[in-house]
């Protein structure tokens, strides 16, 4: 089950960008688009660039190393659709004027055989 992280204001993320933050352990990437906001793992899967970093164009950040694209709604890579590559996305929510972002919780455990 997601638990939402707060990762920033509202004001810290402008309209037409992107910034990536650090939460709960994980770099994430978070994009402002007609007042709503996205977040997708911020670490590109080819080689790790930062996503937060590259051109933002309406629902699509190019990799600033190599360009590759991904939907940032649904962390798609739109170079090949037909791909199962995708990015993570998480869910987002606005509480008040701070961004929240909904993370997998960790792993449950698993149950100790000397219990
Ligand atoms: S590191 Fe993102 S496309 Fe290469």
């Amino acid at each position: 089950m997601d638990e939402f992280h707060t990762v920033a204001k509202t004001a810290d993320v402008p309209e037409g960008e992107g910034r990536a933050f650090s939460v709960a352990g994980r770099a994430v990437a978070v994009f402002r688009r007609d007042g709503q906001f996205h977040a997708i793992n911020d670490i590109c899967p080819h080689m790790g660039a930062s996503l937060a970093t590259g051109a933002f164009e309406g629902d699509q950040v190019f990799c600033p190393w190599h360009a590759w694209r991904f939907c940032v709604v649904d962390g798609q890579w739109l170079d090949n659709p037909n791909a199962t590559l995708k990015t993570d996305c998480y869910e987002v929510r606005v509480v008040g004027d701070e961004i929240q972002v909904g993370l997998p919780g960790d792993p449950q455990p698993a149950p100790s055989e000397q219990d």
